[in-house]
């Protein structure tokens, strides 16, 4: 007999990565529920069977609450938190008005922690929570400077997370923050190192061997850890 499909939900699936990640992860055989914050043409290019589309905004805790219950009953292989913004990423912190470094702290830490909490019971046995990080957000491999506010905001992002699975280690959640590379996206812009497909693919690849592994790791799209 074969094997029951997985189940994905990747949520920020409108374009770029989220949108790669949906693609592939169809092509490998899951069942993907995607979201987007407006209808997203690319991703309802994609339609079958095996994709279902939701609408919410992660800084929306009310929109996150009712998406956790129009999803009651599903159980995720993978719960994937994609979703992130870059906002003013290039002046220095100093530069940045106070309400634009909020707000990119909200969406790219605080929302996703959210997220996870909210979402937890909706995780199958033998699953794992993936939130989307960066190699920037790590302090020891800080050697260039930039993109303040933003490495600011994904080094928030991976602490909240360990200690998230900490504060839930009697539950041996599975955690990966992940960082995709720089990748060709908007945000990454079009002098980046790898395009999309390498990204999601190698992604996938990690997903896939390390599925339910408790504990949290912090890794790259070719499986190597990254230093805090
Ligand atoms: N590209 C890179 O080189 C790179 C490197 C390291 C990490 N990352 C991370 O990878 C993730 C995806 O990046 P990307 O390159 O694919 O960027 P992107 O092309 O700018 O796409 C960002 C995605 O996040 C969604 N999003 C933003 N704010 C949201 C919110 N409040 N609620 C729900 N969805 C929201 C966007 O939806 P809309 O279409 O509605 O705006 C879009 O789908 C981000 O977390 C980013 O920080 C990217």
């Amino acid at each position: 007999m074969a094997a029951p499909r997985k189940n994905a939900l990747i949520v920020g699936a409108s374009r770029g990565l989220g949108l790669g990640l949906v693609e592939t992860f169809l092509k490998r055989g899951w069942r993907v529920t995607a979201t987007q914050r407006k209808p997203s043409p690319d991703l309802a290019a994609l339609a079958s069977d095996a994709l279902s589309v939701e609408t919410a905004d992660i800084d929306d805790d009310a929109a996150v609450s009712a998406l956790h219950q129009r999803l009651a009953g599903q159980r995720y292989d993978l719960v994937f938190v994609v979703a992130g913004v870059a906002t003013q990423a290039h002046d220095p912190a100093h530069d940045v008005p106070r309400a634009v470094a909020a707000q990119v702290y909200l969406t790219n830490a605080i929302s996703p922690i959210r997220f996870a909490e909210r979402f937890r019971d909706r995780l199958a046995a033998g699953g794992s929570l993936v939130l989307m990080s960066s190699v920037l957000g790590s302090v020891g491999l800080n050697e260039s400077g930039g993109w303040e506010t933003y490495r600011a905001s994904k080094a928030a992002l991976n602490t909240l997370a360990l200690s998230f699975e900490i504060r839930h280690r009697a539950e041996n959640l599975s955690v990966i923050l992940m960082h995709p590379g720089w990748v060709r996206t908007e945000m990454g812009g079009p002098e980046a190192d790898i395009d999309v497909e390498t990204s999601v693919a190698g992604m996938a690849d990690v997903i896939e061997a390390r599925l339910g592994r408790p504990g949290t790791a912090y890794l790259d799209y070719r499986g190597e850890t990254l230093a805090w």
